[in-house]
This record gives structure tokens, sequence and C-alpha cells, in this order.
């Protein structure tokens, strides 16, 4: 099913700044009309950055030796979380490289305090684990699975050493959603290797999963990766993508992604906003681990609560008072349809 019809070509994704204008003021329009001027406003904390994979656009892959590795203590997070947060956040997603240990020993007992303590949803971005984990991070109370395909040309997913194969991350997609989990994914625009029809794919690809949302990030270069060289994927692109999953899918929740601001810092942002994302993340990772959180590159800007209260405002938006999660949950009950795999 293609909700309203509308049928990406190419040139929906190759168009330029100034270009693309009508095509992103569609977008934008469309997440209005379902959303209003509101925009989600969820926390990030990376509580591990040690990495089994070994993904070549990644600066966590396991195979880079420059970076020294953590796991966050339970009690520092779980305190900046319960008494430091920003006031206008109502969610939070944990993130980590692909470390079960990470997963069970800091995101699960966090997951347990922050439900108990706080009113925040609870999102993780972990991987592919194991089903029992998977269970017990449910159960502590997590209700957002993100994970993410890259790419929906399996060919190109597995020259990129991305985790085992698309079919296996698409079958792990489906099983959370219809495990209770509301699952969220993403791809990358402008990956090496890749090309436009490539995107058009991920693109249909995203649409056909059984997702309640989806982010597109701009290719960067990371040192000490295997595309260190290569040329950044470039914000129109990503921009461009973004609008084609809001017109496919005018109900789900699509990020404005800090990569974003990588060519302008803090216009990119602003720019996703204008192109139909009703999302915006704050970094939360206290500085000193930061550090060695490279997805990208070390020096990415980050967003403080202060910055996104700025764009909104400047786009004329507002934060949404109502959570994610709350809001999942409720159009579950509005629309009584619980989403299933649709094939
Ligand atoms: N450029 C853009 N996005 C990246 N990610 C990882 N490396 C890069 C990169 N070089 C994204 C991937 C990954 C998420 C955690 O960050 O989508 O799943």
């Amino acid at each position: 099913m293609t909700a309203g019809g509308f049928q990406p070509t190419p040139g929906d994704l190759l168009g330029l700044d100034g270009e693309q204008t009508e095509l992103h003021a569609r977008a934008a329009q469309a997440a209005r009309e379902r959303f209003g001027r509101e925009v989600f406003v969820r926390g990030v904390v990376e509580v591990s950055n040690y990495c089994r994979e070994n993904c070549h656009y990644c600066g966590m892959r396991r195979d880079n030796r420059s970076l020294d590795r953590y796991r966050a203590e339970v009690d520092r997070l779980a305190d900046l979380l319960i008494h430091h947060r920003p006031a206008s956040m109502t969610d939070v997603n944990l993130q980590a490289g692909e470390d079960p240990v990470g997963a069970r020993e800091v995101a699960l007992p966090l997951i347990r305090l922050l439900r108990r303590h706080t009113p925040l949803g609870v999102s993780v971005c972990l991987g592919t684990l194991d089903h029992p984990l998977y269970e017990a991070l449910r159960e502590a109370g997590a209700e957002i699975y993100i994970l993410k395909f890259e790419t929906a040309d399996a060919g190109h997913y597995t020259r990129c050493e991305s985790p085992g194969t698309l079919a296996e991350r698409a079958k792990h997609i489906r099983q959370l959603a219809a495990t209770g989990w509301f699952v969220s994914s993403g791809f990358i625009a402008g990956l090496p290797g890749g090309d436009v029809e490539g995107l058009l794919q991920s693109a249909r690809f995203a649409a056909d999963l059984p997702l309640r949302g989806c982010s597109v990030s701009p290719f960067v270069p990371g040192p000490h990766t295997p595309f260190a060289g290569e040329p950044t994927g470039g914000v129109d692109l990503a921009l461009n993508c973004m609008a084609i999953l809001r017109l496919l899918r005018p109900d789900w929740v699509i990020p404005a992604v800090s990569a974003l601001n990588i060519g302008e810092p803090g216009s990119g942002y602003r720019r996703g906003l204008r192109t139909g994302a009703n999302l915006v993340t704050i970094n939360l990772t206290p500085p000193d681990l930061r550090a060695d959180y490279v997805l990208y590159k070390p020096d990415r800007f980050i967003m403080t609560e202060e910055r996104i209260l700025r764009a909104l405002e400047a786009e004329g938006l507002a934060p949404s008072p109502t959570g994610l999660a709350e809001h999942f949950h409720h159009s579950v009950r509005e629309t009584g349809i619980i989403p299933v795999d649709p094939r």
C-alpha cells in the first residue's frame, strides 16, 4: 500500500536546494496536517561504545582501535536523567554499539530505574540482539526499538559489512513489531557504493516494514573507517529522502538527525524541520564519554536543549507535551489497529 498514491521518482531525489522547495513544502504540510505544530523531543544517552560489528561507515566498528571503549555507569546516567533532564524532553533513547553486555548490565537496570522514577517513555537503539534480551528490555519498560537497515540493497548491505544480512535485519524488525514493540528504522543517504535507485528502494523498503518511524542520515565519512576518504552523502539528498518518506507515510515519526548539521552547523537541522521532520533529539551523553562515541566525526555538532528550542521557535514549531511512547499507544487506541506485519 502506498499512502496517498505517492510514487517517488529519481527526480525527487536528485534535486538540490531550491529545486526541491515544492517537494519539501508538501512533506512539511503533510506533517503539519497530521501532527500540527508539535514536534516530539527525545533525549539520547550513549550507554556503551563497545561494538561487535564492523560496519564500514561507522566509527565505532570493532576494528577501530583508536577509540577508548566505555560502558557508562548506571547510577551516573540515572542521576542525570532522573534529576537533571531538560524540561522539554518526554522520552529518552538509550543508544549503544552492538554490545549485549552493555544492553544487559547498563541499559536494562537503567530502564527499570527510569520507569520507576520518571514519566519518560523509553526507546532503545542497541542493535541486533537475541530474543530473550529483547524480551527482558521490553519487560523492564522500554517500548520503542530502533533498528536501522542502512540500505535496502542486500548486496550493498553485505559489502558494507552491516550486521548479519539485510534479510535477518528485516526479520528482527518484523519480530520486534509482532512482539509488541513500536519499531522505528533508518537508512543512510549517500552511502559509498550506493546509487539513487538504491535510495528509492530503501524508501519503499521502509514503507513496507511494520514501522512507526524512520530516519534518514546523510553519510558522513568518519576517520579510522574504510570509508574515511569517501565524499559526504550530502544534506540535500537526505532531505529529499525524508520528504519522500513523509509523503509515503504521513503518520510516521521522522527525526531531524543531528548529522544534518554537518555542512552548516544549526541550519541543516532547521531544514529538516521544514521538510516534515517531527522529532528532535537532545544529546545528553556526559561530555567526557561523548568524545569516544563516534558514529562519524568526533567533532559532531552537539544538539543541546537550548539549540533545539531555538530551532523549533524559529520554525514556528513547539515541543510536544505528549511523549512518543504515549503517542504510539494513543494512535493504537484511536484507530483500533495494532500494526501488524503488512506481508
Ligand atoms: N554517516 C551517517 N550515519 C551513520 N551511522 C553510522 N555511521 C554513519 C555515517 N558514517 C548511523 C547508522 C547507524 C546509526 C547509529 O548511525 O545509521 O545505525
